[in-house]
């Protein structure tokens, strides 16, 4: 009996000592891991602050449009109902929403892979019932801000010290929350377009469903922005204000509405005038977006790419454009936490092929322009690709200001505190999945968080076109508080790194 107590107290005894030993250890573990994310944070803000602004400040103008967000708590805001989920069949697609149902099932098919969306609702009737439901029921959570990509980069420009001209139409309720130094090409309308955002954070459930990230679902009906009515207000004064870099956004407002036949290829054409007409000096950035219709991608690759030197998007649009170019289809949601060798060989992709289009080209429409800057900004890092001696200075500067800006705004402070972001970027990388031969791996140095290298792209494998790339970690914010609006935030802030 006495050796048996003394044997389960010795059992006891041991436990508590490995439980103590665990707990060390794990203190440790993270420790270690907050020291890391101290010293990546601190390189990038050493290379944030070897920026020089210029001594004149640079014009920017950003086109088009602008809206006013409504954002709500997507899983508190959306009644979940098995019946509807359930109801999703094999040949379910995500393009229509219109009703009730397919505003359920489209959110839950995004949010279980916790991909960005946005969507249109010709239904007007019900998107209004919805602003009443989230004014009325969630009056105390739900947030107004300034929507819609132009007016968002334009305040980023404006914060990095850009002389701004923003081509959008909006009410004087809105025009007061765009800083007053920014000059706004547009009348004023009675009363703008809202987007409702439905917003959510990493691990939130929505029934059984589980989201891996935080991220939003965004609705929309708009009556004035998918006409670009803003596009020949900015014609008027980009004239004579000669900037030096000229942003495209907000595109996708054009997505799945419901046009007179042909009234959107006049539109684009009118857009693709608007770049022409700028001076060569004049760098022209594209901001791609959620876009779901196919048409319309064809149509920007036909209106749009062919005149810009940069595009910035996200990781999904990143795979919808290589879709596109390479096969003419489109995706739908993808992996939320692409590794980088995947990323950067759609890169790589999208890169060939807008290039060989542009040398086989070039004669024939003399105002296209070679694509010299590719931005793609994911939850875990920041990669750019650009076209070495070309106009985009200081890469390596840009990654780094826009790892930045992504944890400073979803985190919504300035001041980054470690304890507050996790690294999801391994400890290393390969620089190619597909070609294993030429590709590296890079071992991430946190004293030096930036790693850039040199490579040349096979252009119709004669012609070596000169490039780097940049990659930056993201010291991801834990606790996300707003992810609308992030890559307008982070876009801007990589791009006035680089004029
Ligand atoms: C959720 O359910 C409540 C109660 O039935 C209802 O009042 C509300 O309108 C519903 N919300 C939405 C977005 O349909
Ligand atoms: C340019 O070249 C590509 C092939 O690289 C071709 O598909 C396209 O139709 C050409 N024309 C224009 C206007 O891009
Ligand atoms: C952009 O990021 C900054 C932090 O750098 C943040 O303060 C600001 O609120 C963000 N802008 C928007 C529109 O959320
Ligand atoms: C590696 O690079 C060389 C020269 O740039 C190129 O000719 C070759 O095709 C590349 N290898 C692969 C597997 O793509
Ligand atoms: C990349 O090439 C440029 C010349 O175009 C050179 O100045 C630079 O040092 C190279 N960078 C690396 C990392 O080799």
């Amino acid at each position: 009996m006495t050796s048996v107590i003394k044997y389960m107290s010795l059992l006891t005894t041991f436990s508590v000592f490995a439980a103590l030993i665990s707990i060390v250890w794990q203190a440790f573990l993270s420790l270690k891991q907050l020291n890391k994310v101290t010293t990546i944070l601190t390189g990038l803000l050493a290379l944030e602050s070897s920026f020089k602004k210029p001594p004149q400040p640079y014009k920017v103008a950003v086109g088009y449009g602008a809206c006013t967000d409504l954002l709500v708590h997507a899983t508190e805001f959306l009644n979940y109902s098995e019946k509807v989920i359930n109801a999703i069949g094999p040949e379910f697609t995500v393009n229509e929403v219109d009703n009730m149902n397919e505003l359920l099932q489209t959110f839950a098919y995004y949010f279980q892979n916790g991909a960005a969306a946005e969507r249109i609702m010709p239904n007007k009737k019900l998107f209004r019932e919805l602003i009443q439901t989230a004014k009325l029921r969630h009056r105390d959570s739900i947030q107004w801000f300034l929507g819609g990509n132009a007016p968002l980069m334009s305040t980023r420009f404006h914060i990095e010290g850009a002389d701004v001209l923003l081509g959008a139409r909006m009410s004087h309720k809105l025009r007061r929350l765009v800083p007053a130094e920014i000059k706004i090409a547009g009348d004023q309308i009675a009363e703008d377009d809202i987007h409702l955002i439905l917003e959510y954070k990493a691990g939130d459930t929505w029934g059984p469903i589980k989201t891996p990230r935080a991220n939003r679902y965004i609705l929309h009906s708009d009556r004035n922005n998918p006409h670009m009515n803003s596009v020949e207000h900015f014609d008027k004064v980009l004239h004579s204000f000669r900037p030096r870099l000229l942003v495209i956004s907000g595109l996708q407002m054009m997505d799945s509405y419901k046009f007179e036949p042909y009234v959107r290829e006049r539109r684009l054409e009118k857009i693709q005038q608007q770049i022409n007409s700028q001076a060569f000096a004049t760098l022209i950035h594209f901001e791609m977006a959620s876009y779901v219709e196919i048409k319309l991608l064809f149509l920007l690759r036909q209106y749009v790419m062919p005149y810009v030197d940069s595009i910035g998007m996200n990781e999904q649009e990143l795979e919808n454009l290589r879709q596109t170019l390479t096969y003419g289809r489109t995706t739908l949601a993808t992996d939320w936490n692409p590794r980088v060798a995947s990323t950067l060989d759609q890169m790589r992709s999208v890169f060939k092929n807008l290039a060989e289009s542009y040398y086989k080209n070039a004669t024939k429409l003399p105002r296209r322009r070679l694509l010299s800057r590719i931005h793609v900004h994911t939850l875990a890092y920041q990669a750019l690709l650009t076209v070495r001696d070309s106009k985009w200075k200081r890469t390596k500067l840009a990654a780094a200001k826009a790892a930045l800006t992504a944890h400073r705004h979803v985190c919504q402070t300035d001041m980054i505190n470690p304890e507050a972001a996790s690294l999801i970027l391994d400890e290393s990388f390969a620089t190619s999945a597909e070609d294993k031969l030429n590709g590296s791996r890079i071992k991430l140095n946190p004293q030096q968080p930036v790693p850039c290298w040199n490579e040349t792209i096979a252009v119709f494998d004669q012609k070596a076109v000169p490039i780097e790339i940049c990659v930056s970690p993201v010291l991801v914010c834990r606790i996300a508080k707003k992810t609308a609006g992030a890559g307008d935030n982070i876009s801007a802030a990589a791009l006035s790194q680089q004029l």
